[in-house]
């Protein structure tokens, strides 16, 4: 890595977690991933989900077809499971080198989730599967119990379901996703090389008073909701703690503002425009920015048992105002808009052209 005040250039990084849609978002939102992510990890959440080898394989082809010209990115797609899904599927999959991972939503958890798993034991044989096989599982890790009040939903998710269950898979490579509270970053960094976090930018910069900031603000609505900033500081300690068990994780969510500005605004925040120099902000800020390259470019490929990116982005200090939309033209050429994170805010580092 080569470092200095003003300048950063870093092995380039890939995005452990990524929602790219369809149709015409994709076509809107994967270019401001593919600019500076080499491979993303492909949320499988569209409406249907994507529970076939079929329907991975199709997936995959639109958004390789959705890549601007010149630009290098591997999408790495992943099954969503359901309880009735087979484990022939998943070794199928496996087999023909199409799924990487297996995206594990409890049902009725987040955005599209309905198909989702209703019963952990329930899926033990795909479990079990995946153990033998080696196919990593990615976890929305929040119960969905609606006594359970919203912000305690993690970490009773890491008592009551994610102990027993490594403790009945201890093989199983586990990654729980875009980690929100202090008691996810205690138990993660405590346990075993089959078990690490992503992390999210939009986690680092803001708490749940975002969401309340002058009114109801459904454009910092994400889930795993923010939590209390005692949380965050413990998120960003953990990121910037060079500890290879926390790697980068957007969780870029991309929603057209109509949906977002709602009586019932969906979860998410679209922040691939933006990420790497999102990221950058927090290592800087937190005095710590030679630690960056790693938790963006390293421990995620070392995690996945993946070779690290030959090719290297720079970093460099040159503040810049953040737009406040993307715009998305659809089919009839109306256009939609979504919103990035940061809007209007000035970010630091940018990402210097070649
Ligand atoms: O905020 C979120 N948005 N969290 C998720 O888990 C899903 C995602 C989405 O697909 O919109
Ligand atoms: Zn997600």
């Amino acid at each position: 890595m080569d470092f200095s005040n003003e300048k950063i250039t870093l092995v380039q990084p890939d995005d452990w977690h990524l929602h790219l849609r369809d149709g015409h978002i994709l076509n809107a939102v994967l270019a401001s991933t593919a600019r500076v992510f080499r491979r993303a990890i492909i949320m499988p959440n569209l409406l249907p989900p994507v529970t076939t080898v079929e329907a991975a394989i199709k997936y995959r082809r639109r958004i390789l077809a959705a890549i601007p010209e010149g630009i290098s990115f591997t999408p790495l797609m992943t099954i969503y499971l359901t309880d009735d899904l087979s484990p022939d599927v998943i070794e199928l999959g496996h087999k023909e080198g199409v799924f990487f991972g297996a995206k594990l939503y409890p049902a009725n958890s987040t955005t599209n989730s309905a198909d989702g798993v209703t019963d952990l034991q329930a899926i033990t044989p795909l479990l079990e599967t995946m153990e033998r096989i080696g196919l990593p599982l990615l976890i929305h890790g929040e119960v969905t119990d609606p006594d359970v009040d919203i912000f305690d939903r993690e970490a009773i998710f890491i008592e009551q379901k994610l102990i027993p269950l490594l403790s009945r898979h201890s093989s199983l490579k586990v990654v729980l996703e875009h980690i929100t509270t202090e008691q996810a970053v205690q138990f993660v960094e405590t346990c075993s090389s089959n078990l690490a976090a992503t992390i999210t930018p939009h986690h680092l910069h803001f708490n749940r008073n975002a969401m309340f900031d002058g009114g109801l603000r459904s454009d910092f609505y994400c889930l795993p909701v923010a939590k209390r900033e005692r949380h965050r500081i413990a998120l960003r300690k953990a990121a910037t703690s060079g500890k290879s068990c926390f790697f980068l994780g957007t969780d870029s969510a991309p929603h057209l503002r109509s949906y977002k500005e709602s009586s019932c605004g969906c979860a998410g925040i679209f922040n691939a425009s933006v990420a790497l120099e999102s990221y950058a902000e927090v290592f800087d800020e937190e005095g710590v920015l030679d630690r960056l390259e790693a938790f963006s470019s390293i421990f995620g490929p070392d995690f996945y048992g993946l070779p690290i990116n030959k090719n290297s982005i720079t970093l460099e200090k040159r503040p810049r105002v953040v737009p406040d939309f993307l715009e998305v033209r659809k089919a009839d050429n109306s256009v939609e808009k979504i919103l990035q994170f940061h809007a209007g805010e000035t970010l630091n580092w940018s990402i210097a052209s070649n």
